[in-house]
């Protein structure tokens, strides 16, 4: 039996521009996704049979850290091995092992990671050899976050964030993610954005103080920058996420947000000591149930043994 394993990172959005809700129900976005070196792990085992069946463990959470990840068809692992093989017209079977580190529900594209690396190490376990460029189109049919998961570093995401380009970036930089008990469904954060009023007009963009913090791998610039128009909903919905956002601005974090549509905080800090400062000030504070310090950019999905 083939047994390939992928691992895929965790993404922290660094500016989150978000349009009105279109017909299709999503929204149109500018973001830069920003991918950091917390991973989850897919194992494919090629089996003779023709099922795709599914377990998933949790690295180091408590019960209450770890959310709810559906075992059936709506496993986004197995939603892109059985797209993956749909598209290549074989009937291969597979078991995968996700091995979850990303938080469950947590603004930051966990499913994503899972789905991108179900693709990649499907494609090498069934021997399909399919094209990168033909990947990232079956990673967009699977959700609006899989195609960033599949190419990783530091990118601009349009449209409903499936379209993924690279910016300008360097350096790399220490964060500090705050982790809830509970997270939270995207699709409610994104009505709850709706409810709060019209958007401003025009398309979402991404300011130009945060792309050429990037360009200059400056820090404390991109800290000052950082900006995501979801947080005010996913604020709406745990108003608990204040205390947490104020102790980034206690312990002089460079920035503090929301990751994605949340419930993780993420705290950019000006390296690894300023990095230990604020988990031990969030963990004194307790307003979250766990801290995790995490390095952007890393690489997108990638098979790794
Ligand atoms: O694309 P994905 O399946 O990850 O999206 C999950 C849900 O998040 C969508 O069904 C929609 O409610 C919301 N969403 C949105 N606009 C986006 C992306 C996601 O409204 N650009």
């Amino acid at each position: 039996m083939t047994s390939v394993t992928a691992r895929a990172p965790a993404k922290v959005n660094l500016a989150l521009a978000v349009g009105p809700l279109r017909a299709d129900g999503y929204h149109p976005l500018a973001t830069i996704y920003h991918a950091v070196d917390l991973c989850d792990e897919v194992r494919a085992t090629a089996t003779t049979g023709s099922e795709i069946t599914v377990r998933v463990t949790y690295d180091g959470r408590s019960p209450a850290e770890r959310g709810e990840v559906p075992l059936g068809s709506q496993n986004l692992a197995v939603q892109a091995a059985t797209l993956l093989r749909d598209s290549a017209k074989v009937r291969d079977g597979a078991e995968l092992h996700v091995r979850k580190v990303i938080p469950v529900a947590g603004g930051m594209a966990g499913g994503s990671a899972d789905a991108a690396a179900a693709l990649v190490a499907c494609d090498q376990a069934w021997e399909l050899g399919t094209p990168r460029e033909h990947l990232e189109v079956l990673a967009g049919l699977l959700g609006s976050d899989v195609p960033f998961a599949l190419t990783g570093g530091t990118a601009l995401g349009t449209g409903r964030g499936e379209q993924v380009s690279p910016v300008l970036a360097s350096g790399s930089f220490v964060w500090v993610l705050a982790l809830s008990a509970r997270g939270l469904a995207t699709p409610a954060v994104y009505a709850a954005y709706d409810q709060l009023g019209p958007p401003p007009p025009g398309e979402p963009q991404v300011s130009a103080a945060l792309m050429s913090a990037l360009r200059a791998g400056d820090a404390a610039a991109v800290g000052a920058a950082l900006h995501n128009d979801l947080q005010e909903a996913a604020l709406a919905l745990r108003p608990e996420l204040a205390d947490t956002l104020a102790v980034g601005t206690e312990c002089a974090a460079l920035g503090s947000v929301v990751s994605g549509s949340g419930p993780t905080v993420a705290f950019l800090a000006g390296d690894d000591e300023h990095a230990l400062d604020l988990a031990l000030a969030l963990t004194g504070a307790g307003v979250c149930a766990d801290v995790v310090q995490a390095a952007g950019p890393v690489s997108g999905a990638r098979v790794v043994a």
